[in-house]
């Protein structure tokens, strides 16, 4: 009996330690997110859903917004010196990548991108980086397809529009998007030459928006217009360009790529704009995911998978709190 009870107690001591020791371990871990364009809905998203993920498991987040590599080069060291065990990333520049890897190694940093994939010296991507992104190819592709429905819907002819492509070519997700896109318009009858670049300064609606003016102001000819780009922003600054130069909203289709509050401002407008559309990506996964998966690296050594691409949905004006609570967004 007494050999039973002893044993019963070390056994409960035993239980209890194990749970002190998980939970103790959990509030240990801290794990950084660090994004490019903190201002930005999309990566204001992605950290609303990373916190989540902290608060469900009981991790420490250090959220730190790094707009250019000088930034993101301290944010790192910061990340060290807090006594971080791994951090997510959207780099400002994907060419910093080996940089990035060897300041993390250097503080002894797990990393894991989300967005944007690093690339090397060659411009090839750093494989051995664990990394979230967009199917770009496949969400510009559903962009081109949306604006192609809507012309019909209206009726036009590929022959009477002009397309812009707003483009940020240094990153390759952005060219993935905008040449999928392009593949479509071009099944559907556009040419080359009613295709313009507007190369944009930032990823952004204002850089988006001076890079459109350009293209428009040099085609007064054209009346009809298409739009798009890598993200909302894109497609919205290229609209906001249509409407400064006096083409109305029904001379106009612009299809972006995110569905945060940047695409939902706009369609929660009393009349339609010239944005018609957003294929809403998933900041849930993005967010979420890739911090529970630098969780379980960091927690119990789990790696990550390398490679995990997302998918999109499009969603219109009349149809998008459907498509966002579909997508467990809201
Ligand atoms: C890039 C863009 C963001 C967003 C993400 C989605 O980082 O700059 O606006 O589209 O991709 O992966």
């Amino acid at each position: 009996m007494r050999f039973l009870r002893k044993a019963l107690v070390a056994s409960a001591f035993a239980v209890t330690a194990i749970v002190m020791g998980t939970s103790a371990y959990a509030e240990d871990v801290k794990i950084g997110f660090v994004v490019k364009q903190p201002e930005e809905p999309w990566f204001q998203d992605e950290w609303k859903f990373a916190d989540q993920a902290a608060k469900e498991k009981g991790f420490t987040l250090v959220k730190i917004g790094a707009e250019d590599g000088e930034k993101l080069m301290s944010a790192i060291d910061n990340l060290g010196a807090q006594g971080v065990q791994g951090f997510v990333v959207c780099t400002p520049d994907v060419k910093l990548g080996p940089g990035i890897v060897a300041k993390a190694a250097a503080n002894n940093l797990k990393l894991m991108t989300v967005d944007d994939r690093l690339v090397g010296a060659d411009g090839k991507p750093l494989e051995d980086v664990p990394h979230m992104g967009i199917s770009a190819t496949k969400i510009g592709e559903a962009v081109g397809q949306a604006i192609v429905d809507e012309m019909k819907a209206r009726g036009w002819n590929a022959d009477e529009v002009g397309a812009i492509r707003v483009s940020y070519d240094q990153l390759p997700t952005a060219v993935d998007r905008v040449e999928g896109a392009i593949s479509v318009l071009k099944n559907n009858g556009f040419k080359t030459s009613s295709i313009f670049d507007a190369p944009q300064a930032k990823t952004d609606t204002e850089a988006a928006l001076n890079a459109a003016t350009v293209v428009l102001n040099a085609h007064p000819d054209i009346k009809k217009w298409v739009a798009f780009g890598l993200n909302d922003e894109a497609a919205l600054g290229a609209v906001r360009a249509s409407e400064s130069v006096g083409i109305p909203a029904a001379n106009m289709i612009g299809v972006g790529i995110g569905g945060a509050d940047s695409a939902i401002n706009e369609f929660k407008k009393p009349q339609p704009t010239g944005f018609v559309g957003s294929v809403i990506i998933s900041p849930k996964r993005h967010g979420y995911e890739t911090s529970l998966n630098m969780y379980s690296w960091v927690a119990d050594d789990k790696e990550p998978e390398k490679l995990i691409l997302t998918s999109g949905s499009l969603a219109k004006r009349d149809d998008y709190q459907k498509v966002r609570k579909d997508l467990g967004l809201e």
